[in-house]
């Protein structure tokens, strides 16, 4: 690792010249300074990389510095020189918070092993941080869109559940793509747990020897494989989150140890004999109908029990396409961040004949759609010719019709009694007029209005032979 950015202190002159001079010869940045003093003022200006500090200065002493030091850059790696025999001073220096220590005279190998040591340690020490924040950005991230009834209420339910630190378990239903995963990203992002781990475990996509040994662990030797011992998803996710998902999947022989860490909150690895104490919150997800597998046998009923006292159903996007809107809008906006491409809009059509489709797919198939559109053409604006046949209304579904059936179906009388009302109100409450715009007679028009309660309805002066006796409408004319 080369041109790091290193002081060395010390207050004998020929000492910190030899020493800066070889290790700018080495590649790095070096510069020293006289005392302490110079030396703190020296950190406040500008962060480094290292400081070689000698033990004894003229304005006091090292060990005392370093406090100070850590104070302005916490992460800093500090290598004290000591005299030779001053063993205690070097032990009170690590204590200190010292990164390494070298005895006078300084032998140039040793100093070189050192200061790599030190580098390295620091990278690795910015790289997890960064590592930590990346995580941290991951999670920030995490929106809930929608302005169904359905997702308003999920958003309500992980705004009070994540914000428990020994929360109930929860349980999150609903047909693949619904936002299982990204509810379960948001309660522990919201929570108090987010800044511990958060796993997530795939109980269909781990081997079924393996489900055991991967959640819960296991103790060397254990099995034939098991040279070292190992700790589980559940036991690393500890202070944290376990998304374990497509729970029902899960073999029956974990499912029994699941239930028994949900009710003690301790596990034993495979083949241990000790009870660990972990405190992880479980969320489970599933897209399988679990009553039906407790009643096949397949799924343990206790464990059901444990997991259902929080259900959160996800409908299907085709039961909430008031979301479906919003989802686009999102996904394209996003969409187009992560891949630098210049924003998209939709067309108002566009977005009616997204909000007609059935999306058996839910928000999973929506994105994937916008995807390949953002992929495959330029333009700036997303039209109904951009989105796949499946999804396009068909020229029988658009134009020619006069009316799509919404995806979540309509009530044929109740729309028969809003489209007269409409066609009344247009017309000033005519029924010549409004019969009219029906297309109907206004012999048949009179018998739909007493089919639907409406006989007595809004008379027109010179109709106020039918209108069953009512009065006009005042200030009402033609
Ligand atoms: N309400 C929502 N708000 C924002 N993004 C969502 C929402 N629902 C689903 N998504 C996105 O749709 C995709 C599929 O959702 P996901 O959570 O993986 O579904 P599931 O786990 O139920 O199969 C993901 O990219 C997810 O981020
Ligand atoms: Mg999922």
């Amino acid at each position: 690792m080369k041109g790091a950015r290193i002081l060395v202190c010390d207050d004998e002159m020929l000492i910190r010249l030899w020493l800066v001079e070889h290790l700018r010869e080495a590649g790095h940045a070096a510069e020293g300074v006289a005392d302490g003093s110079e030396l703190l003022a020296r950190l406040e200006r500008e962060p480094v990389d290292l400081v070689l500090l000698d033990v004894r200065l003229p304005d006091g002493s090292g060990v005392e510095l370093l406090p100070r030091m850590h104070a302005l850059d916490p992460g800093l790696p500090v290598i004290m020189m000591t005299a030779y025999g001053e063993i205690g001073t070097a032990v009170a220096a690590v204590r200190a918070g010292a990164e390494h220590f070298l005895e006078k005279p300084i032998r140039l190998e040793e100093l070189q092993l050192l200061i790599e040591q030190s580098l390295e340690r620091r990278a690795l020490h910015r790289e997890l941080e960064q590592y930590r924040d990346g995580h941290r950005w991951q999670f920030a991230d995490v929106a809930l869109v929608g302005r169904s009834y359905a997702m308003r209420k999920v958003a309500e339910f992980v705004a009070r559940m994540g914000g428990r630190a020994g929360g109930p378990n929860v349980l999150i239903r609903g047909e693949s793509g619904t936002g299982k995963d990204v509810v379960a990203r948001a309660m522990h992002a919201r929570g108090p747990r987010h800044a511990h781990p958060f796993i997530k475990v795939n109980c269909t996509a781990l081997p079924e020897h393996l489900v055991e040994s991967e959640l819960f662990g296991h103790e060397a030797g254990a099995f034939t494989d098991a040279r070292e011992a190992k700790k589980g998803l559940l036991e690393l996710a500890h202070g944290g989150t376990a998304f374990l998902d497509e729970i029902g999947d899960m073999p029956r022989a974990a499912q029994a140890k699941l239930l028994g860490f949900l009710e003690t909150h301790s596990l034993r690895r495979v083949g241990g004999v000790r009870d660990i104490e972990v405190d992880t919150h479980v969320i489970a997800a599933t897209n399988r109908n679990l009553e039906a597998a407790v009643a096949q046998g397949d799924f343990r009923e206790d464990l059901f029990y444990r997991l259902n006292v929080f259900p959160l159903e996800l409908p299907p996007l085709r039961d909430r396409p008031e979301d479906i809107a919003p989802l686009a809008l999102h996904f394209v906006d996003m969409l187009c961040r992560e891949l630098r491409l210049p924003p998209r809009h939709f067309s108002s059509d566009a977005l009616v004949a997204l909000e007609q489709y059935e999306w058996p797919g839910n928000a999973r198939q929506l994105k994937n759609v916008l995807e390949r559109i953002l992929f495959l053409e330029d333009a700036s604006l997303i039209t109904p010719a951009s989105l796949p046949p499946e999804v396009r209304p068909s020229a029988a579904a658009g134009a020619g019709r006069i009316f799509v059936l919404p995806p979540a179906g309509v009530s044929l009388d109740a729309l028969e009694r809003e489209l007269i009302c409409q066609a009344l109100d247009r017309m000033d409450g005519n029924k010549t007029g409004a019969a009219r715009l029906l297309g109907l007679s206004r012999d048949t028009l009179r018998y739909r209005l007493e089919k639907h309660g409406l006989g007595a309805g809004r008379p027109r002066p010179e109709e106020a032979d039918e209108g069953a006796g009512a009065a006009p409408l005042p200030g009402a004319a033609n």
